[in-house]
């Protein structure tokens, strides 16, 4: 991946930001309160947090795994490509439009039930944010939970790197610890992740891009990570009605449109295809039945795609699967959390019943 250093990382050496071996970069990455002596005065160096990348886009595996997706029957992107440095802006402006309703519902939520939240999880912990995207969520925690570390884990290395180093100076006193690394594969905590009681965050509804079994499989995992005491904080949408599901993912400015289309140019940097996005069209639709908003790419006439060492034709009409974004009912995502090994899950809601913020214990 071309990894270009934000200007506030400049003084990160590259070669350590790519490293491979946690272990090597544990023991050898300088912690973020490091002092540098100069003329015999200490003084503390530019606070840049540590970063640990665990997750390759020039990887082999994720290649197959692209080329896989594509040369099924039915073709299909996995959700974790949207994400490079535009996708991530672009999904910051869906955020802000009127009809996506779940980012500023969760703040509400978020906003009010902070000292519920702190009181169940007790201050000083370990704030580990498995999809941190700007980290705008979780900073807006800090005052309550005072984390004694944050730990911000995104698959977008490079959006990641600028927001964290940004928060880290913003919040000198907060140690924070960058992992770049998939959700979707095993995910080990590197060693540089504090000891203590720890708070798995899971803000913005990302769990709906599991089927109900997938996301049982990663609670699972939290839950083995887990120790007694930890906790886990996720946020989660609801179930609701069509049209306003819908209108959440299909806004007339179509910035949902661009963002979908954009995964496409993603796919072209990463595994060398030539989609043509203006050969794509956005749909969004609800499946009542799995509950379940799904995005695709649909075809808007015969295309052949070709990448190195192969090539697909579709017909008009003919789709990629690009996201499925599940709405639960609480009492089914409560379920699914005790299902996990969790205990004693409570929520937090909006007046209008439409988002659920979810705490429970390990
Ligand atoms: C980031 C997965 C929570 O499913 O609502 C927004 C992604 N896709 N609009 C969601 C998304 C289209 C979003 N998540």
């Amino acid at each position: 991946m071309p990894a270009v250093p934000s200007p506030l990382n400049l003084n990160r050496p590259h070669s350590q930001a790519n490293h491979t071996s946690l272990n090597h970069h544990d023991e050898h990455a300088a912690p973020p309160e490091l002092v540098s002596v100069a003329n015999g005065h200490a003084r503390r160096a530019a606070l840049e947090p540590e970063f640990v990348q665990q997750y390759h886009e020039d990887s082999g595996a994720l290649r197959v795994q692209v080329l896989e997706g594509l040369s099924q029957p039915q073709a299909s992107i996995s959700p974790k490509f949207f994400y490079d440095v535009l996708g991530s802006r672009l999904f910051e402006a869906i955020t802000d439009l009127p009809e996506y309703y779940p980012t500023r519902t969760e703040a509400a939520i978020f906003a009010s039930a902070a000292p519920a939240i702190a009181a169940r999880s007790g201050s000083g912990c370990v704030l580990i944010d498995l999809g941190a995207g700007n980290c705008e969520k979780a900073a807006r925690l800090f005052g309550s939970l005072r984390p004694a570390q944050y730990v911000a884990l995104d698959i977008s290395v490079e959006f990641l790197r600028g927001t964290l180093s940004c928060l880290q100076q913003q919040n000198p006193d907060i140690p924070m610890l960058g992992l770049g690394a998939d959700l979707c594969g095993t995910f080990d905590l590197p060693r540089s992740v504090r000891r203590g009681r720890r708070l798995f965050f899971y803000p913005g509804s990302s769990i709906g891009n599991f089927a109900p079994l997938d996301a049982l499989g990663l609670l699972q995992r939290l839950r083995a990570a887990a120790g007694r005491g930890d906790g886990v904080l996720i946020g989660v949408d609801l179930h609701k009605d069509e049209a306003t599901l819908v209108a959440a993912y299909d806004d007339p400015l179509g910035v949902t449109a661009a963002f979908n289309r954009n995964v496409l140019r993603n796919l072209n940097r990463i595994v060398g295809s030539d989609f043509m996005l203006e050969d794509w069209r956005h749909v969004a639709s609800f499946d009542r039945q799995a509950s379940r908003i799904q995005m695709h790419l649909e075809a808007c006439r015969n295309v052949t795609v070709h990448w190195p060492g192969g090539a697909r034709e579709f017909a008009a009409g003919e789709r990629i699967h690009t996201e499925d974004s599940y709405k639960y009912r609480p009492e089914d995502f409560a379920m699914l959390l005790e299902a996990a090994g969790f205990d004693d899950p409570v929520h937090w809601t909006d007046p209008r019943g439409w988002f659920a913020v979810f705490h429970a214990r390990a």
